[in-house]
């Protein structure tokens, strides 16, 4: 998935530094991800660690999460997959306000996708009520169409707007994929809690942080991928339908720096790494600032070309350099 701040192309960079600091024995450590979004890092320390706690605000995230965490034993899905597409198509919820030919005339979706999203979604939902399926599948099934329906969306990249004409990954037939997820042994832990309310009630070795670094609150930005879990009733507000949703403390100027000092303060971790990047709310000197007065801090940058659309140049896209940091703390 496509998802604001993932660390899809960190992850080497953050395993590698962790492992560097905590050592590479990592088979009896609790790994913490307390901002999951799309699962990713705790994805890549879930085969190594004995637990992993993953935690997200957003229903949507909890639900890939509680697959490709929560989820550690293998069951046979061929044929509910099978039968999901070969579903006909139901003009529900999605085709009638987010599709095409929906009467609000949004175009996240086209027609025949909005309204086979609508049929798979509410087959899982059947599937579940009568019992025929487990809650792990469950989730499986629903991170599966998440993932999938997140493919064929006619957006520029988030849900924040769709595009006037259909573009050609969107004008493609959605297929429902398998979201796979790896099997261990060890049980893994997924809420979907407020950071700072969840951190006061858990403990373990190595805490990740990756909070949101600047304004754009999530809630607002997926709204769809959580519309389409929770598949509820409301009604969709203005051009691009969107929903109430979750207001970040992280994503306000005069809130954040108090949330992270508060949320360090009652870390019960001795481990605990920050991902932040340098055009982030907070500024590296006041991480540094708090982390320092906790325990022995550290940093490590990395240095990453990231492509603009310069507008002033007819759509050539110019670098820019970004630096992402890993602040790290070794708690007193
Ligand atoms: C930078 S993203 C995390 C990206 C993730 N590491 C990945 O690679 O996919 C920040 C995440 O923090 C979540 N979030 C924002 N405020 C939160 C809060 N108060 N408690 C828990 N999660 C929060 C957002 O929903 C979002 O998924």
């Amino acid at each position: 998935m496509n998802y604001i701040g993932s660390k899809h192309k960190l992850s080497n960079f953050i395993f590698e530094t962790v492992t560097e600091i905590c050592g590479k024995e990592l088979s009896q450590k609790t790994f913490c991800d307390l901002f999951a979004g799309t699962g990713i890092v705790g994805r890549n320390f879930k085969p190594f660690v004995k637990q992993v706690i993953a935690n997200d605000v957003e229903y949507y995230s909890y639900a890939l999460n509680r697959n490709y965490i929560g989820n550690h034993i293998s069951f046979e899905y061929d044929d509910l997959m099978n039968e999901l597409n070969s579903l006909n198509g139901k003009k529900g919820f999605i085709f009638q306000n987010y599709s095409e030919s929906g009467k609000a005339g949004r175009n996240y979706f086209t027609s025949e996708n909005g309204a086979k999203i609508d049929a798979v979604r509410i087959q899982i939902e059947e599937w579940k009520k009568s019992s025929k399926i487990t809650q792990d599948e469950y989730f499986f099934l629903l991170a599966s169409l998440l993932e999938s329906a997140d493919k064929v969306a006619n957006t520029a990249s988030v849900y924040g707007a769709y595009l006037k004409h259909i573009k050609t990954s969107a004008a493609k037939k959605i297929i429902i994929k398998p979201a796979n997820f790896q099997q261990t042994e060890s049980v893994h832990k997924v809420f979907q809690q407020n950071s700072n309310e969840l951190i006061k009630n858990i403990e373990g070795d190595i805490l990740y942080l990756d909070p949101p670094y600047n304004a754009r609150q999530y809630g607002a930005n997926y709204h769809l991928l959580n519309t389409i879990a929770k598949y509820d009733t409301f009604v969709p507000r203005g051009k691009t339908g969107l929903r109430n949703y979750y207001k970040s403390d992280w994503c306000r100027t005069g809130e954040v720096l108090k949330s992270f000092e508060e949320l360090i303060e009652n870390a019960q971790f001795p481990y605990i790494f920050l991902s932040y990047n340098n055009e982030g709310l907070m500024s590296q000197k006041e991480v540094e600032k708090v982390m320092e007065r906790f325990g022995k801090y550290s940093l490590k940058t990395k240095k990453y070309q990231r492509f603009k659309a310069d507008k002033t140049e007819n759509r050539n896209h110019k670098a820019s350099e970004t630096f992402e940091y890993l602040h790290i703390l070794e708690k007193r």
